[in-house]
């Protein structure tokens, strides 16, 4: 019987449908089977730095929470310890590195270890505090399904569902008013949701980050449809599309969030929409989806997917293989070391799913 160990467990970064999945199979399998506590980190690593910010984390938290969206712990995605955002004296901010405070937290805390539940950057960071002498696991999560160590990430099955969803419903009012729909979808700098849901919700034009995009060929299909009496169009375009020759559709510069590191971005569906109305004569409407599409109930697939990954992490944790984390290889939920969570993951601009797509005359815009 191995040794009941008691273990930190954090969700860092955006939140997804799926994490209180995990959470609630990681301490229950924790509990039954290994006999171990759970130290609850709230809001990501910013837990592990300020006071007052852990809690138990027993069964009975766990209770009732499968189904419900974001996170028990709350979460953060400006709250990196090597990069830490504080404010200066002149009122401006800026950055330090707190690790060491972390590692000491830890201490403190008595943790035999750490259950790091998030993205590239939660993730990335579980690998350099490893590298530091903490105990980490990573469970991979987001909606973007931007990371190369596994083949899906939890949350991204739920988003997929929502964006298509909305695409079906912008269907009848397009139709209704002989517009042209473009719908903005989230996923940083990948197009997976965005080629998915576009395939899935029957878009008209697919617009990812991975294939800039010029405006002829899509004011040509959707010239094509009026000619074959389909007045309206609807355009999928990921938030991370740009026009060739153009630039990224930034809300905010990473300058102008503390701690946070990278830019926001939004804006896509609207510069493109403003390129096509110089071309085309009928109205135009753009909808962002925004954090609809990670609010909310997971999916079925995302439950089974998120609490295997929370059984499953207690294996790396029993046989010792730190700073790894579970992933999904071909159907199998498989060990990879965390240092893979670096390497992002793109769509395959030449790969079968857009190849296909394209024959069914789905325009790319290229
Ligand atoms: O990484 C998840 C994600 O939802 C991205 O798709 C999106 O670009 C970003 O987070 C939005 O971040 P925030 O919740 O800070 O607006």
């Amino acid at each position: 019987m191995p040794q009941p160990l008691r273990l930190g467990v954090l969700t860092g970064g955006g939140d997804c449908p799926g994490l209180n999945a995990l959470i609630r199979g990681l301490v229950k399998r924790g509990v039954h089977e290994f006999g171990h506590t759970f130290v609850g980190i709230e809001n990501g690593y910013m837990g592990l730095v300020e006071p007052d910010l852990t809690r138990p984390l027993t069964e009975e938290d766990t209770r009732g929470i499968l189904p419900k969206g974001g996170t028990i712990l709350g979460t953060s995605n400006k709250a990196n310890p090597f990069e830490y955002a504080f404010k200066k004296e002149d009122g401006t901010w800026g950055v330090k590195d707190v690790s060491d405070e972390v590692l000491r937290r830890a201490e403190e805390l008595k943790l035999d270890g750490l259950v790091a539940i998030g993205g590239d950057g939660t993730l990335t960071i579980g690998h350099q505090l490893s590298e530091k002498g903490l105990r980490v696991v990573g469970c991979p999560k987001t909606i973007d399904n931007d990371l190369s160590g596994t083949d899906q990430t939890f949350g991204f099955d739920t988003a997929r569902g929502i964006c298509t969803e909305a695409i079906d419903r912008l269907h009848s009012t397009a139709e209704a008013h002989d517009r042209v729909m473009v719908v903005e979808i989230m996923g940083r700098h990948a197009g997976f949701l965005t080629l998915d849901s576009g395939i899935a919700g029957g878009a008209d034009v697919i617009l990812i980050p991975e294939i800039p995009y010029r405006i002829e060929p899509i004011v040509e299909k959707i010239r094509r449809r009026g000619r074959r009496k389909r007045s309206f169009s609807i355009i999928a375009i990921a938030e991370g599309a740009y026009p060739v020759g153009g630039t990224l559709a930034v809300a905010e510069q990473a300058e102008d969030i503390p701690g946070r590191g990278v830019v926001r971005l939004g804006g896509a569906g609207k510069v493109c929409a403003d390129l096509l109305a110089r071309h085309i004569e009928a109205e135009i409407r753009v909808t962002v989806l925004g954090h609809l599409q990670r609010g909310g109930t997971p999916s079925a697939a995302d439950r089974v997917l998120a609490t295997l990954y929370g059984c499953k992490v207690l294996d790396l944790v029993r046989d010792g293989e730190w700073d790894h984390m579970v992933a999904l290889r071909q159907g199998k939920i498989v060990t990879v070391p965390l240092s893979e969570s670096r390497k992002e993951r793109r769509v395959n601009p030449n790969g079968e799913e857009v190849r296909f797509a394209k024959s069914m005359g789905i325009s790319f815009g290229d």
